[in-house]
């Protein structure tokens, strides 16, 4: 399949262009915009890969998608681009309804007209809102977003749909739980307290620190969303999780004591607004009707992941040091390697 990713330079993106890559096939265009979130590096080695071309773009470009669905005969798209941590959203809510609402609206549009046979939406659990003690989110679960970014999600999720459901246009959506693993940005929790505790700064613990996430290592997430792409349903959604609930404290403590590093380090802050308690998924339906199960045990992919930021550092040191964004002029730009594109 000729394959649209956008989104393929941020974190589950690029572990999602990689695995299709890797697995041999298919024809992946990636399309980012390369915000503060994409990082080419994640991508390194594989721009010598003629099934695999990079474009520097936005999701709103309406005349660029027109011009990339003709000319390279976009079969599929995949959609991961969007603004993407919720702390960022809560300081600045209008860019995350313009790029992933608009955005995903002029994606889906360009699609309908360009005659796409499979679209699919990566959504979010937390389009479902939080959870009390019990319970667990099924499809069916109304849709209650409490924060900017999460509304933003579901909004486009709901967009989504309704393409479905007045055009017949094939859409699929997914929603995920908590992804963790190699590339995630470390402003998200388990990244940003590895990359703290590796430099004995302080590990900031939002509340009481017993907030539940559904925690899934992202290689199982890419190989559900390539499952549903695949072989889902047109017009359905299937959630996607590892039956993995972790109080956010837990995760911290087992991260510490897999760096050996002291739990003096945590240091509780005041709680974010509007903080959701409890995430978890009830994945039987990819299950029951696709066949996916995650491949990974927690306490392997954390370990893999922690192993990763140890063998990575440069790669993390580059992010927060802000270098990683020249990556893009020496491989691209007038002087790189593949020229200006
Ligand atoms: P990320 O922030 O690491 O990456 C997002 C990527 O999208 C970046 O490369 C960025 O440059 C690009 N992008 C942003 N706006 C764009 C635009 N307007 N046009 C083109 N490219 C744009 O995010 P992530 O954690 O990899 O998440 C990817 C997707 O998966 C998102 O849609 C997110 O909502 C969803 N999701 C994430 C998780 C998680 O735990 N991280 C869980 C479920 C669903
Ligand atoms: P995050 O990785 O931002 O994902 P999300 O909010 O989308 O679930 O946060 C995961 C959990 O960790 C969430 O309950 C907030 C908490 N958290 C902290 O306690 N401290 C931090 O510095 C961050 C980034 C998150």
């Amino acid at each position: 399949m000729n394959i649209l990713v956008t989104g393929g330079a941020g974190f589950i993106g690029a572990n999602y262009v990689r695995q299709v890559l890797d697995a041999g096939g298919d024809r992946i265009v990636n399309l980012d915009a390369l915000t503060y979130a994409g990082n080419l590096e994640n991508l390194a080695g594989y721009d010598e890969n003629p099934d695999y071309r990079f474009v520097r773009g936005d999701i709103r470009d309406r005349d660029l998608l027109d011009a990339l669905f003709a000319e390279e005969r976009i079969e599929a798209v995949v959609n991961f681009a969007a603004e993407s941590h919720v702390d960022r959203s809560i300081d600045g809510p209008r860019e995350f309804l313009e790029a992933n609402i608009m955005g995903t609206q002029c994606l889906l549009e360009a699609a309908r007209q360009a005659g796409v046979a499979r679209f699919l939406q990566v959504s979010t659990d937390e389009v479902y809102g939080s959870l009390g003690a019990e319970g667990l989110f099924t499809e069916a679960s109304p849709i209650q977003p409490n924060s900017p970014y999460a509304a933003s999600k579901a909004a486009a999720d709901l967009v989504c749909r309704a393409y479905f459901h007045t055009y017949g246009f094939p859409v699929l959506i997914t929603r995920c739980s908590n992804n963790y693993g190699p590339y995630q940005f470390p402003e998200k929790l388990i990244p940003l307290m590895i990359a703290n505790a590796l430099e004995d700064r302080p590990l900031p613990v939002y509340g009481d620190g017993r907030n539940v996430r559904d925690w899934l290592y992202v290689a199982d997430h890419c190989s559900a969303i390539d499952t549903v792409l695949r072989r889902g349903t047109p017009g359905e959604v299937y959630n996607i999780g590892g039956c993995n609930e972790m109080e956010n404290i837990a995760i911290i403590r087992r991260l510490l004591g897999l760096l050996e590093k002291d739990e003096s380090l945590i240091t509780y802050v005041t709680d974010r607004p509007g903080h959701d308690r409890r995430y978890a998924i009830d994945a039987s339906k990819i299950e029951r009707d696709l066949g996916w199960t995650p491949a990974h045990r927690f306490d392997d992919g954390i370990a893999a992941t922690v192993a990763w930021y140890l063998d990575n550092r440069s790669w993390w040191e580059s992010v927060r040091d802000g270098t990683y964004q020249s990556y893009y002029d020496r491989m691209y730009g007038a002087e790189g390697r593949h020229g200006s594109s």
